[in-house]
């Protein structure tokens, strides 16, 4: 399957990429997952987006697009790719839209995961994250904890809270995507490509995308 996964932050974009993975051995493409992979590595990416990822902002787009140009064309994305964190802003979809008409690639369709605000703020206050950078498997404290405190149950890692989990930082991260990513709803609304599925359980986000996709 070629998806993107729209939705705000906490919405469950990674917690359902990462069951759709499991269907037909799709990959999971997450920018944020890349980037903090960068930044724990401290390459150059890493030093420019940390700033920007600490406060809740957005990346600029110059640098996202050179990551995804490149990582679309690797040979583990011809079985099929989530998008899970990007787009996210409107030039970074126009940009996306050309890259995939360059590279003879259709997307199958756009989910958007609507989930009241309440719920995200609750979820991310409680999200654990592996901090292995070839794992980074999500757990929650309260519905998916791990099996021992703040050890990753797959790999055995640290499992901690983001440095973008201050709740000023997740305030303005909401806000942010209320203000630039939101738009992309309409812009793949106007393609045919957009599912909205509003609710707060994955198993109804992964059903309603099986369904859509007739799997
Ligand atoms: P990114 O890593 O993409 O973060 P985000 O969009 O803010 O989304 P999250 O990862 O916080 O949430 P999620 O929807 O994946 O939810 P999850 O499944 O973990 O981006 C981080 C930063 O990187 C950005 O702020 C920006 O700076 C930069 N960046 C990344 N991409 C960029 C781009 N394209 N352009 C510019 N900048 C970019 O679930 C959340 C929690 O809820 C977990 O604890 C989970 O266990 C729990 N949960 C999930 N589903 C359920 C459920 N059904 N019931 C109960 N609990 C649930
Ligand atoms: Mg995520």
């Amino acid at each position: 399957m070629k998806l993107i996964l729209l939705g705000a932050p906490g919405a469950g974009k990674g917690t359902v990429a990462k069951l759709l993975t499991k269907l037909d051995g799709s990959v999971q493409i997450s920018t944020g997952d890349i980037l903090r992979g960068a930044v724990r590595a401290k390459t150059d990416l890493g030093k420019e987006a940390e700033g920007y990822m600490n406060r809740g902002d957005l990346v600029p787009d110059s640098l996202i697009m050179g990551i995804m140009e490149h990582r679309l064309q690797e040979d583990d994305c011809k079985g099929g790719f989530l998008l899970d964190g990007f787009p996210r802003t409107i030039p970074q979809a126009e940009e996306l839209t050309q890259l995939l008409t360059k590279l003879g690639i259709k997307l199958d369709m756009v989910a958007n995961i609507d989930v009241p605000r309440d719920v995200i703020f609750d979820r991310l206050c409680t999200r654990r994250t592996c901090e292995n950078p070839d794992c980074q498997a999500i757990y929650n404290t309260k519905s998916n904890p791990t099996k021992v405190e703040g050890i990753c149950d797959a790999c055995g890692s640290p499992a901690v809270q983001r440095a973008d989990e201050t709740e000023e930082a997740i305030g303005h991260r909401l806000d942010t995507y209320n203000e630039k990513t939101a738009p992309l709803a309409s812009f793949y609304e106007k393609q045919g490509l957009l599912e909205t599925i509003v609710g707060t359980s994955s198993d109804i986000v992964v059903n309603a995308i099986k369904k859509k996709l007739g799997i």
